[in-house]
């Protein structure tokens, strides 16, 4: 029998290795955050200081080398970070540099919950989170976010929608939002409620017109509370719209939440196809599963004759899909009435649920839920990636 996985063993093995100073071990410097295992993926962060980040990628990936040799792992995310590691020395009032949350962020109210970061694991109630990302901004990412919730939701299914992208959240125009989410009892946040969906996002809790500079750990933290201090209750699948990118965001979701999967929104074009790989590399590196590819914007369906016409070509995320190895989920048409009804708050899932495009969301839906069913099973090999970008 094979020795359980186990915190204990990941330490052992990183014991191994040297901090930046090359004298003591990085554990025993406290540089290394809390270790989260989710079935033989193991993720973790290297504080360092930032402005030695790129030449410390060795001491990144030493750790991941000797992790990925511990019986029992099958994947390793190291990631590094400016962020002070818990149980490190708290150098006086602190250097300006920690993983505070902003100034006006409601996570800054007294009282407010502070110990999130770096705290593993799931969301109680939570049975399946599902991230939507893309490579690159603009394609439709929240648009699709949106629309998939609902459909899923159509199925009977208790789902939530968390807007990941506290640099320019959507979901408060999306759904069309107004207002803040009361605090509630053990100092949870109450989700807003849109169209019978769960809905949290940075835009309901800062001014959107202040500007607000996030730094790395700043993203972190906030995340990480808006996942777990939400009284999100039972939900059967939370969908996250994640900013575009494959930045700080995108892997502290990857590493901090045990997602059962990612769908990636792209546009037919090559570049944002190009993107797009880039996207699921990221996703295959922490060992998520990638449900599939969307199509958005795929045809111009005119909204006087019904005249369809390619204007960014057609057919390339499926093509492309096909050559990754990865599930196609569908393609949205590029419409008057998705720009329309995103823009006016009130999606087409929703308030237009017989129309095409309607049609074109719940299919979408309905096969990510297949793949979502199939990833369970462990039936599915990993998406072959024929390509780096
Ligand atoms: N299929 C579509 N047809 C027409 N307009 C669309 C379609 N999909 C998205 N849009 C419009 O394109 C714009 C960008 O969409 P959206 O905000 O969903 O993109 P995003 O990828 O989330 O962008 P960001 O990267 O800024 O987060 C919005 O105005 C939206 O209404
Ligand atoms: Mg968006």
């Amino acid at each position: 029998m094979a020795e359980p996985l186990t915190k204990e063993r990941v330490i052992e093995a990183l014991k191994r290795v040297k901090g930046p100073d090359l004298k003591d071990d990085i554990v025993s410097q406290g540089l290394v955050s809390e270790i989260v295992i989710n079935r033989g993926k193991v993720y973790f962060s290297i504080s360092v200081d930032p402005t030695r980040a790129s030449e410390l990628e060795a001491l990144r990936q030493a750790a991941e080398k000797v992790v990925s040799s511990v019986p029992g792992v099958d994947a390793v995310a190291v990631t590094l970070t400016a962020d002070r590691a818990p149980g490190a020395a708290r150098g006086g009032n602190g250097n300006g540099r920690g993983a505070e949350a902003p100034q006006g962020s409601p996570f800054t109210r007294p009282g407010a919950a502070r110990d999130a970061r770096h705290r593993p694991g799931g969301v109680p109630g939570v049975a399946n989170i599902i991230a939507v990302a893309s490579g690159k901004g603009g394609v439709g990412k929240s648009t699709t976010a949106v629309n998939l919730a609902l459909a899923l939701k159509e199925r009977g299914l208790r789902i939530g929608l968390l807007d990941a992208d506290i640099y320019g959240p959507s979901m408060p125009r999306l759904l069309g939002l107004k207002g803040q989410p009361q605090q509630i009892a053990g100092n949870k946040l109450e989700p807003m409620q849109a169209y019978g969906l769960k809905v949290m996002s940075m835009g309901f809790l800062v001014d959107e017109e202040t500007p607000m500079i996030w730094r790395g750990p700043m993203v972190m933290s906030a995340l990480s509370q808006m996942l777990k201090d939400v009284a999100w209750g039972e939900l059967d699948v939370l969908v996250v719209d994640l900013p575009p990118g494959t930045g700080d965001a995108q892997l502290t979701m990857a590493q901090q939440v045990p997602l059962a999967g990612a769908v990636i929104v792209s546009t037919p074009q090559d570049l944002a196809l190009i993107d797009a790989r880039k996207g699921l590399n990221m996703f295959r590196k922490v060992n998520v599963p990638v449900l599939g590819i969307v199509e958005n914007m795929s045809t111009f369906i005119c909204p006087h004759c019904g005249e369809r016409s390619d204007i960014f070509g057609h057919g390339g995320a499926k093509s492309e899909a096909a050559r990754l190895g990865v599930p196609f989920l569908g393609e949205v048409p590029l419409t008057l009435a998705i720009r329309e009804t995103s823009d006016e708050g009130r999606p087409v899932v929703a308030t237009d649920p017989t129309s095409k495009v309607a049609e074109a969301y719940r299919e979408i839906a309905g096969r990510a839920l297949a793949e979502l069913e199939r990833g369970k099973g462990g039936a599915r090999a990993a998406p072959r990636i024929v390509m780096e970008s």
